[in-house]
């Protein structure tokens, strides 16, 4: 009955792989700076969500309508995309101007915004056009 193998290994494992995703994430710092190089491989309008947005928007912080929660953009999304991206750029109570991200431009704040919309009841018919195309992943690489 004697257990060979306790799990005991993993922690060694492990840390490093979190202390690289944390490096790589860049903890806050240098992102979105719209250059090709490291979003080139993500969901268009990702790395910013996640970088900056996902911060309180996954978790409803001070009252961030949570991303999934479509009930909670529903009327927000009503006001329509232009409403929604000048609260975007400029902030809005609790919302800082541009999500916190002064690296941002303004291209990467609308696929941000973009990004967190689909995945809450969808974009606004308001949306820019093309939007829709410009948030699909890029093509799988063989
Ligand atoms: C520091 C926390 C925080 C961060 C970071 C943040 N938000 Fe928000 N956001 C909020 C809060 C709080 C609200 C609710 C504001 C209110 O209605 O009182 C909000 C509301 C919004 C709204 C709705 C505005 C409206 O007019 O109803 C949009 C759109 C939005 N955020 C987009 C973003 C995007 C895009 C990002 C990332 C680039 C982002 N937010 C990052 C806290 C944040």
């Amino acid at each position: 009955m004697a257990d060979a193998a306790p799990p005991r290994r993993l922690c060694p494992t492990v840390l490093p792989a979190i202390l690289t995703a944390m490096l790589l994430s860049g903890c806050g710092e240098g992102a979105g700076s719209g250059s090709a190089g490291e979003s080139a491989e993500a969901v268009p309008g990702e790395v910013v969500y996640l970088r900056y947005c996902y911060s309180c928007h996954a978790s409803g912080a001070a009252g961030a309508p949570r991303t999934g929660d479509a009930a909670a953009w529903a009327d927000r999304r009503a006001r329509g995309w232009d409403a929604l991206m000048a609260s975007t750029l400029d902030g809005l109570r609790g919302m800082p101007a541009r999500g916190l991200c002064r690296q941002c431009s303004d291209d990467d704040l609308v696929l941000s915004l973009g990004y967190m919309l689909q995945r809450s009841g969808g974009l606004p018919e308001s949306a820019p056009a093309g939007l829709a195309e410009r948030l699909e992943p890029p093509p799988a690489r063989d």
